[in-house]
This record gives C-alpha cells, sequence and structure tokens, in this order.
C-alpha cells in the first residue's frame, strides 16, 4: 500500500465519524485528486469507503491486514514501532528481530508475520503459527539494566498482553507464573524473552509475543501439553489483528516508559494482581513432584516466584510448574 493511502488510517476519527477531502489534502499535503486516487486505492485493498458529497469520507470496515502502514496508522507511541517490519512469513519474528538487532536495529524496532515456519516457544517447543490468525510478533529493547534483570521485561509484556485482551475483548485474562496468559485456565498467549548480553550490561532483549486471537480448535495442534484457546473461541467474535497489534503496542510503550522511569515495582503490583495464584495457595512441581506448596507471596525482582511456606518462610521459586490449590 502506498505510504500516502496508509496515513489516510490516522485521519479517520475514532468514532467512525466523516473526515473531509480538504482536511485530509491539508493534513498530507496532496491535491484533492491525489486523495481520490489515495481512497480508491484503500478500497481496492479491501477497506470499505463512503464518500458523502460536503461531508467527506467515512471508514465502513476494514480488512483485517498486518501491513506496517496499517497498524502504524493506530499506534500512539514514543519509542515502540517506530520502526514496524511486517512479514508475510518468515522462520520466527524472534530470529529475525535478533538479526536486525544485531545489526543494530533501534530500540523499539518491532517485527510481525502474517505465519511463522519455525515459530518457537519455551524450553526448546515449538509455538504452532498458522497464517493469517494470530498475532506473532517480537520487539527489540536496550535497556540499561544488568542481565539478571532481564526477565522484568517479560513480565511487563504478560501484563501489555493483559491490558491489551481487556481493551479488546469482553473477556478477564489472568497471568500464570511465569509467563502464561490464560483465559479461564487456558493458555492464549505466550512470551519469549531472548537476549545478547555481556557479564555486566544488555546488549539487546527481544521480546517475543504471541497471542491466539482468531485461531480455532482444528488449527491447533494434537500434543499439546497444557489445554489453550483463542480469544475467538472464547469471546464468539474475531479480533482484528492490526487493532489488536496497535492496542498492545500501545501498552507496551506506556509500561515501557513507566518502567524506565519508576522501575520494576509498578509492573510488579500489576502482575501479582493479575496473577491466577493472587491470594492463593499454590503447588509447585517439578519433573512431576512436589517440590513446595504455600501461599503466593509474588515474585521478585529476578523473576522468581515467591511462596510463603507452611512454617512462614519465603522460598524462591525459579522453575516449575505452579497449580492453584
Ligand atoms: C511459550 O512457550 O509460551 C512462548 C511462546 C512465544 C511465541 C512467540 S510468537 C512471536 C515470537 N516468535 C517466536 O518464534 N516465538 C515468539
Amino acid at each position: 500500500m502506498h505510504p500516502k493511502a496508509g496515513n489516510i488510517l490516522r485521519l479517520f476519527p475514532e468514532d467512525n465519524g466523516f473526515v473531509s477531502g480538504e482536511h485530509i489534502s491539508r493534513e498530507l499535503g496532496v491535491s484533492r485528486t491525489a486523495v481520490w486516487k489515495h481512497i480508491t486505492a484503500l478500497r481496492g485493498a479491501g477497506y470499505m469507503i463512503e464518500a458523502v458529497p460536503s461531508r467527506g469520507y467515512r471508514l465502513v470496515t476494514s480488512p483485517d491486514l498486518l501491513e506496517s502502514e496499517v497498524v502504524k496508522s493506530k499506534l500512539r507511541t514514543g519509542r515502540i514501532g517506530q520502526r514496524l517490519v511486517c512479514l508475510k512469513r518468515t522462520l520466527s519474528t524472534n530470529v529475525e528481530a535478533f538479526r536486525l538487532a544485531e545489526d543494530g536495529a533501534a530500540e523499539g524496532t518491532v517485527v510481525i508475520a502474517d505465519a511463522q515456519s519455525a515459530g518457537k516457544g519455551r524450553r526448546g517447543r515449538v509455538w504452532s503459527s498458522p497464517c493469517g490468525v494470530n498475532l506473532y510478533c517480537s520487539v527489540v529493547l536496550r535497556p540499561q539494566i544488568m542481565p539478571h534483570e532481564a526477565p522484568q521485561l517479560t513480565f511487563l509484556s504478560a501484563v501489555a498482553v493483559a491490558r491489551a485482551i481487556e481493551a479488546t475483548t469482553a473477556l478477564k485474562p489472568e497471568i500464570k507464573w511465569p509467563n502464561d496468559v490464560l483465559i479461564v485456565g487456558k493458555k492464549v498467549a505466550g512470551l519469549l524473552n531472548e537476549m545478547s548480553s555481556e557479564t555486566d550490561r544488555i546488549n539487546f532483549v527481544i521480546l517475543g509475543i504471541g497471542v491466539n486471537l482468531n485461531m480455532t480448535t482444528d488449527q491447533f495442534p494434537d500434543d499439546l501439553r497444557h489445554p489453550a484457546t483463542s480469544l475467538l473461541m472464547e469471546s464468539g467474535s474475531r479480533v482484528v489483528r492490526s487493532s489488536f497489534a496497535s492496542v498492545m503496542l500501545n501498552e507496551l510503550d506506556k509500561l515501557y516508559a513507566d518502567f524506565l522511569l519508576s522501575g520494576f515495582a509498578p509492573v510488579r503490583r500489576e502482575w501479582q494482581q493479575r496473577c491466577n495464584a493472587n491470594g492463593r495457595q499454590v503447588a509447585v512441581s517439578d519433573a512431576g513432584a512436589d517440590v513446595v506448596s504455600g501461599m503466593f507471596a509474588g515474585i521478585d525482582g529476578d523473576g522468581a516466584l515467591l511462596v510463603q511456606n507452611d512454617e512462614g518462610r519465603i522460598e524462591r521459586i525459579l522453575s516449575g510448574d505452579v497449580r492453584v490449590v
């Protein structure tokens, strides 16, 4: 799509009202004939745009395209997504973002793909990434924190995903330690944080975010370890992927700006409130055997789960499976 056509999308009012041709031509610095050409191009790309003499243009419906002009038109960010790479297909957006970051890509660079042929999950698992239905997104960050503090950013992205689900659906997401986002106990999003660092400094962190938006039961692999779902399956309504992506990136931008200013405390507070174990008893198991049980007591700055055992002592859990009991 021509960048100017993409820029027109930005000018449609959020309340679905009209924008005049004169306003568009003034804002974009192009003639009224050029405006008309761009409107025609948008219609060709699947946008339904009403044109009414003396009132202007009104955006009636948008197609579900994950194109950078479309996502950018809804971004209200200072850092995240200033550079936005949208790909039809890639091995993994994390691999692509890592490569760009090694080549010097600026903080906030985002890679989004329509499909991944080798989507990566945690612990070397595969992240199922069919075409055209979900969000597969990776963000390059260059925070000045110590490498052991990098998990804080995965917690931050879990909060951004939860906020975006709340903003775009009527569903109530919960976060499960370390970083799964759940709807009624089923996994709807996963996060994979990868990093390039030296002993005492981070070169960059890649936040990998996968959200099951419009996936249907038949598109999930048969051998899932835990129950999984999508926003469509839980709400019955399709989610416009570009809208979800921009809402989530807007939230990520706000949270990250706050993180740079105030540190981890605000994210940690919100993460704990949103955690499925908040105020509950939990049991943690590793390789099938229970290792500790007690009261959920939050997370620490390294991302460890804190559990207060029956003697009142706080145990730090670095890995394992947490069940709410
Ligand atoms: C998990 O196992 O829960 C983490 C899944 C992370 C998936 C996302 S999709 C976008 C990014 N690219 C990848 O290859 N993985 C992450």
